[in-house]
């Protein structure tokens, strides 16, 4: 399914205040500086669409996770790298509603860009208050409301649902870009299609595995979520985290397997680490042993997958048209146990014809990272983490769902 709601450019834009939903939900550092600006980077082409047909431009975003008015999580020195990245003022306005707001909007020139303050400084937007959304409306006097936020579009909230019954909302470019790449990979990739997963709990990504049970051509788990794979195929992880309480969904998952593939073939459909990178302590001081699967000790915690699993995730790698990768093989903020997703993202920039998709979160932070902070040695680097699982996992999203239909 092609992207279904209207864009920006379907709608007729010149010198109009608009509204625009982004996600500067970006990993700050211990000193409060940004880490990762792929989110604001990737906001960009919206605002210069917007810029150049003359718009007064007013931005909207949540930072973290703040219990009221929390100052650590002001979204100024997000107003200072937006505006060193568009190469144009950005005026930060302190305050999400109100005067402060209708004064700053109503003083500034067409072709200019405001940021307002942190949504979830209000408790209203993740209520989804529908007067919190007027009362944005009533501020801005916006003519147009554009959801270019993908990161947050999984959620309900004031600023991706109550908004759009106050306003004509349209999606953003990097929106319609997210959704168009990554619901085209999942309903027609080219095959074959090798789906990576890893990162912490099957219980997080069980929605997204199963559908890839029905749609890609070979699975390859790793993370700590091999861990809990591994036991339930009867091996011993040692002292590695497990989810124990993942039985059924795992039942679940390789009877729909065995009914694809055959039974006699599972294993060769959801593939396994071989062997597994551990360590007595997770410490950057320790070093990686390196131990079958069948041979992991009691205190063994298995950090990355093996040596020789790398291999077999290179290989099935050179021979797939599509990859689509989600959680880090190991234990990636520790060099050592990087090696797995490392050599994964190699394989990935040497295959450049290979589609390589990469589902946000820490996957997309460790590509990034790998890659130099430009993201362009794969095919696309995801903003969204949760969005983007629950848009592979086939679900529907609120923040899209409710933008103006294109089909009507
Ligand atoms: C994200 O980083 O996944 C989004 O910005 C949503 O943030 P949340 O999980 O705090 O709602």
């Amino acid at each position: 399914m092609g992207f279904f709601k209207e864009t920006i450019r379907n709608v007729p834009l010149s010198g109009d205040t608009v509204l625009v939903r982004a996600d500067y939900n970006v990993p700050l550092d211990n000193e409060g500086n940004i880490s990762d600006d792929l989110r604001i980077k990737a906001s960009l082409p919206t605002l210069r669409y917007l810029l150049k047909r003359g718009c007064k431009v007013v931005i909207i975003s949540h930072l973290g996770r703040p219990e009221g008015h929390e100052k650590k999580y002001s979204l100024e020195p997000i107003a200072n790298r937006l505006s060193e990245l568009l190469k144009k003022e950005v005026t930060f306005v302190d305050d999400t509603v109100g005067d402060t707001v209708y004064q700053a909007v109503r003083r500034a020139p067409k072709n200019s860009v405001l940021l307002l303050e942190n949504l979830r400084f209000y408790e209203e937007e993740e209520k989804d208050s529908h007067a919190f959304a007027k009362a944005i409306v009533r501020s801005t006097r916006a003519a147009y409301f554009v959801q270019d936020g993908f990161g947050v579009v999984h959620r309900a909230h004031a600023s991706t649902h109550a908004l759009t019954l106050y306003l004509p909302s349209v999606a953003g470019l990097l929106l319609e870009k997210e959704y168009s790449t990554i619901t085209k990979a999942m309903s027609a990739p080219k095959q074959p299609l090798v789906a990576i997963m890893g990162g912490a709990k099957v219980s997080d990504k069980i929605g997204v595995i199963e559908r890839f049970v029905a749609i890609a051509d070979k699975i390859l788990i790793g993370g700590a979520m091999a861990n809990t794979f591994l036991a339930y195929r009867g091996l011993g992880t040692g002292a590695s985290k497990v989810e124990s309480d993942q039985k059924e969904t795992l039942d679940r998952l390789y009877t729909a397997a065995a009914a694809k593939v055959g039974a006699g073939n599972v294993d060769d459909f959801i593939i396994l680490p071989v062997d597994v990178a551990v360590a007595p302590r997770i410490d950057p001081s320790e070093k990686r042993h390196i131990r079958a699967v069948t041979a992991i000790a009691a205190d063994d915690i298995a950090l990355d997958v093996g040596d020789k699993s790398i291999e077999i995730i290179a290989a099935h790698i050179a021979s797939a048209k599509t990859v689509i990768w989600n959680g880090t093989l190991g234990y990636a903020e520790l060099p050592e146990f990087a090696h797995g997703s490392a050599r994964l993202a190699l394989a990935l920039a040497t295959h450049p014809d290979i589609k390589s998709i990469i589902g946000g979160g820490d996957t997309a932070d460790f590509a990034l990272k790998w890659d130099g902070g430009t993201g362009n040695s794969f095919s696309h680097v995801s903003t969204g983490g949760g969005a983007s699982l629950d848009l592979m996992a086939g679900k529907k999203l609120p923040g899209v769902e409710s933008l103006l239909d294109a089909r009507n």
